[in-house]
């Protein structure tokens, strides 16, 4: 079919090795999208290699092995190049660099290795680079910084040295996932430039910042997670990002992640971003992503107080600023955060009162302020937080009431003799005397319909019924007519 264009068998169960002659003959290609199949095999064989007007190579979850093939190269108009999740190895080739068209670079979850080519600072039309989720080491270029670029996917890698001069000038950049790999030294100013920043991922890295005031003017930030890293200093006063404000204007922000990229069905392309809340790890795309937020900056070093600000995220989902040493109190100010699902404060060295004014948060399903040195009782046993057990304030050495074993004394403080837990146990006895009468209700509808059934259902026990009844009927006349005054007889 040497006259077509396009050519989509996507999502289907095709096995076998890509066809020789395709590659060979169908010289006009421009659109080839094979994802979702089960073909094996290498990608092209060099020697019939014809497909030079091909913009767009969408080879995506099959089963390719063998490396990117060098006659690609040729096809020097190429836009998009999709072939994440196969099992192709081997080094990123240098001559991609040489590819100025492309758009989108999507190769995540193969097994590439060595470093990103020096030759990729060419790629001046970049907007996705994904190579997530590959054995790629090595610094990452320097002065590597496609200004038009949206979407950075490094996570899973085995990428180190310091972040100092990539990305410096790609001002449009949306997301930012270089998570679990080595990099170090500081995390670099010119983060605090990407005025369209949206998703900032640099989980499990060992990256140190003493002040992170660096990301508090970039207005469209929603998701930031920087744990597991050495991360010292204090939170900064100014971290209430804008985009989490109750004032901030929707639509503007679900637009944002979007990238632009050749026209056609997105395939392959959908961004994915990982984040850990309510205790698990998710994997978050699409539309859902729009509406997720979250601030982690578990497992660092910092230190100091809550700045009270951050009660201004109202949008805010999840925020975990656990395993850090930070004191002061809990700021009474996260009443506000209405929409929060999952809060956790453990592990560090908080003090003071828990606000009772949190049990506001009605959409919280996650809650932990376990291992600080919190005192007085813990919160009311109503509404979401009558769903928290004792795992969520354990390790609080002055903390007192329910569900921790421990009961208060009148003042609210931890009671040392066990006698002073009267208005625990009043609370108790009045709930028990609720349920009890629901459940005597219950149990009392369900008998008398049981019986019921029964009489319904079986003709024989119907009729011993009614007899039974009826001879009572006729005992207790008699025995009422039997004891009755004379004069009412008649
Ligand atoms: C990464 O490379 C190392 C050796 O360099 C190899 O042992 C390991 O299996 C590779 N991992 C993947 C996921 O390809
Ligand atoms: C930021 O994103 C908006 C659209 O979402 C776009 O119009 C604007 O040009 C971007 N800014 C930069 C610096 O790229
Ligand atoms: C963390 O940073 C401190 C200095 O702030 C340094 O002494 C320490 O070695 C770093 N830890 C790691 C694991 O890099
Ligand atoms: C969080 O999850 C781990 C297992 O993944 C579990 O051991 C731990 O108890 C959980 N923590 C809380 C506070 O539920
Ligand atoms: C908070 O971070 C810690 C360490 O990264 C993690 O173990 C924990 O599950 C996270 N908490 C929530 C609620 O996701
Ligand atoms: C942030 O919160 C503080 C009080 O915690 C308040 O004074 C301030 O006005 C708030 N800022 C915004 C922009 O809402
Ligand atoms: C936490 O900070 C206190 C002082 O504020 C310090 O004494 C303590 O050593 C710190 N702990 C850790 C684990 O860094
Ligand atoms: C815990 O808090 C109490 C006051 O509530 C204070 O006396 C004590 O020193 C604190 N302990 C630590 C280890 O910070
Ligand atoms: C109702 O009573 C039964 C029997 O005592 C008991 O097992 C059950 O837990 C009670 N239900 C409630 C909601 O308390």
């Amino acid at each position: 079919m040497n006259s077509l264009e396009t050519l989509d068998l996507s999502n289907n169960k095709l096995s076998g090795e890509i066809p020789e002659h395709l590659a060979k003959s169908c010289i006009v290609l421009r659109l080839l999208v094979l994802s979702h199949n089960n073909l094996e095999g290498q990608i092209f064989s060099a020697a019939n290699f014809n497909l030079l007007s091909l913009l767009r190579l969408q080879l995506d979850g099959n089963h390719l092995i063998g490396k990117i093939p060098e006659c690609l190269s040729n096809s020097s108009d190429l836009v998009g190049l999709y072939l994440s999740d196969n099992h192709l190895s081997g080094r990123i080739p240098s001559w991609l660099g040489n590819m100025l068209e492309l758009v989108d670079l999507i190769m995540p979850n193969n097994h590439l290795q060595g470093p990103i080519p020096l030759e990729f600072c060419q790629l001046q039309n970049l907007q996705v680079l994904n190579l997530a989720e590959n054995n790629i080491s090595g610094d990452l270029p320097s002065r590597f910084s496609p200004p038009q670029i949206q979407q950075v996917h490094l996570s899973k890698n085995k990428l180190e040295g310091q972040l100092k001069d990539a990305f410096f000038n790609s001002s449009s950049l949306v997301t930012l996932d270089l998570g679990y790999n080595r990099f170090s030294g500081e995390i670099p100013n010119w983060i605090g430039w990407l005025s369209n920043l949206t998703y900032l991922i640099l989980t499990h890295n060992n990256l140190e910042c003493e002040v992170l005031h660096l990301l508090c003017h970039l207005e469209r930030l929603r998701l930031i997670d920087l744990s597991h890293n050495n991360l010292s200093g204090q939170i900064p006063h100014c971290l209430d990002m804008t985009a989490l404000h109750d004032n901030y204007d929707v639509a503007f922000n679900t637009t944002s992640s979007t990238a632009g990229g050749p026209s056609g069905s997105p395939m392959g392309k959908e961004e994915t971003v990982e984040f850990t809340t309510k205790n698990i790890s998710y994997s978050y795309q699409g539309r859902v992503l729009t509406y997720m937020s979250g601030v982690d900056l578990s497992c660092n070093k910092l230190i100091g107080e809550i700045p009270h600000q951050i009660g201004n995220l109202t949008r805010i989902h999840s925020l975990n600023l656990s395993y850090n040493n930070l004191t002061g109190s809990i700021p009474s100010t996260f009443s506000n955060l209405e929409q929060i699902e999952s809060l956790d404060l453990s592990h560090n060295n908080l003090n003071g009162k828990i606000p009772p004014q949190i049990i506001e948060l009605y959409y919280i399903t996650f809650f932990s302020v376990a291992y600080n040195n919190l005192s007085g009782k813990t919160l009311a046993r109503i509404a979401q937080f009558s769903t928290f057990e004792e795992i969520s304030y354990r390790g609080n050495d002055l903390l007192c009431g329910l569900p921790l074993p421990k009961s208060c004394d009148a003042n609210g403080s931890l009671a040392l003799a066990p006698k002073a837990s009267t208005d625990i146990e009043e609370d108790n006895n009045f709930m028990d005397m609720d349920i009890f009468y629901i459940n005597f209700t219950a149990s009392y509808i369900v008998a008398v319909l049981t019986i019921a059934i029964i009489l319904y259902v079986n003709p024989y026990w119907r009729r011993t019924w009614f007899y039974l009844v009826e001879t009572w009927m006729t005992s207790c006349y008699y025995f009422i007519i039997d004891h009755l005054p004379k004069g009412f007889r008649h």
